[in-house]
């Protein structure tokens, strides 16, 4: 039977091989977020957690992590920063990501002083 694959071929076509089976991890870096499973229920005037994180599990240090009630940044992480600049007055000094959590793909939003504005 005639060789139909010399080697050098053969290992060409196995490395493409290799190459699309890594591709969907590798290139396009996929992950997911995953935000609070129901609603939360907080009084007014306490602390909100936000539940959300990547996964699979990865640091956000160096993704831009934005929060949004309807319109208004409530939260705004880029560069590795906060950017308070950019938030919306009503939340200015109220909110909060752990900066531990961040770089394990934990981007919980804390809530201070909870109003009813935050519904
Ligand atoms: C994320 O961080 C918050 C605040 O520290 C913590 O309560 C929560 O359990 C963490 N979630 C995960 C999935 O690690």
């Amino acid at each position: 039977m005639d060789i139909l694959c010399p080697l050098g071929a053969c290992l060409f076509n196995s490395l493409i091989a290799f190459l699309l089976l890594m591709m969907p991890k590798m290139a396009l870096g996929q992950f997911s977020v995953i935000g609070p499973a129901g609603s939360i229920q907080i009084s007014l005037g306490g602390e909100a957690e936000l539940p959300c994180y990547l996964t699979p599990p990865q640091s956000a240090q160096h993704m831009e992590v934005l929060w949004l009630q309807s319109t208004q940044v409530a939260h705004l992480y880029r560069y590795g920063e906060d950017q308070l600049g950019d938030q919306a007055r009503d939340y200015q000094g109220r909110t909060e990501l752990l900066r531990d959590a961040v770089t394990s793909g934990n981007i919980t939003l804390e809530i201070l002083n909870v109003r009813l504005l935050d519904a």
